[in-house]
């Protein structure tokens, strides 16, 4: 068996499990339509969750089986998971799938496209728990712009413990998040090349929020 989370560079993990890889060649093809778009973001979106809360606290505690009494484990920690509105939504099923009682808070960014500088147009955040472990959920890092000034906020709301999950993720992106919070793990499932003259991430998907919600994008103008 083969290790399908791989540390590619310092905090920065990607999971490279065949079926993951799978569901991202879904989301690039331009010939994937909404419907589909948004199933395969969300089958992903398991992988990434797993990899994700790899570090959750858990305790033992004692359970009777049909046979015999045993230690068994249970989740401790509060958690939390804040979408970035709009494209982060493709991620919040698979993690409340997985984490049906976690709190939920969303933030608001929209990327200037001209300046590429993110806006925080709203905020709603749920009561914050000591020590909860939120989980960031943007498909795209590109320049890392909004992931920043997301995870800005969260740590002036009092977030401690945080954990950045994209699906696709540029250089650039990462190396200025990295640079301004070194602590807080990047969970994605590629590492793309680079980004071009518009700030779009080569090769990547194309505009994650749009082709979810259907707002433009290639192909859109092609779909029901
Ligand atoms: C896109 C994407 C990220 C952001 C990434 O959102 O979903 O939130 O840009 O770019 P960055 O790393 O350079 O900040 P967009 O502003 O297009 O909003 P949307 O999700 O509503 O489409």
């Amino acid at each position: 068996m083969v290790s399908t989370v791989v540390e590619r560079q310092p905090g920065v993990w990607v999971v490279e499990h065949p079926a993951a890889r799978h569901e991202l060649a879904i989301l690039r093809s331009v010939d994937t339509g909404r419907a589909e778009f948004r199933a395969a973001a969300e089958r992903l979106g398991f992988y990434l969750a797993h990899a994700a809360a790899a570090n959750l606290a858990v305790e033992p505690i004692e359970v009777e089986t049909p046979l015999c009494r045993t230690i068994a484990y249970q989740r401790t920690q509060p958690l939390v998971l804040v979408p970035i509105l709009r494209a982060g939504m493709l991620l919040l099923p698979a993690f409340l799938r997985l984490f049906p009682e976690a709190r939920i808070g969303y933030l608001g960014l929209r990327r200037d496209e001209r300046t590429l500088k993110p806006e925080l147009y709203y905020a709603n955040l749920p009561p914050l728990r000591p020590g909860a472990q939120v989980f960031v959920l943007d498909p795209m890092m590109a320049t890392g712009g909004s992931m920043e000034t997301a995870v800005e906020f969260l740590c002036g709301w009092g977030a401690t413990v945080l954990t950045a999950v994209c699906i696709i993720a540029a250089p650039e992106g990462i190396r200025r998040f990295r640079r301004n919070y070194p602590a807080i793990p990047i969970v994605t499932a590629a590492i793309d090349y680079g980004l071009n003259e518009q700030g779009f991430i080569i090769p990547g998907l194309g505009d994650a929020g749009d082709r979810a919600h259907g707002t433009g994008g290639e192909g859109e103008e092609a779909q029901p």
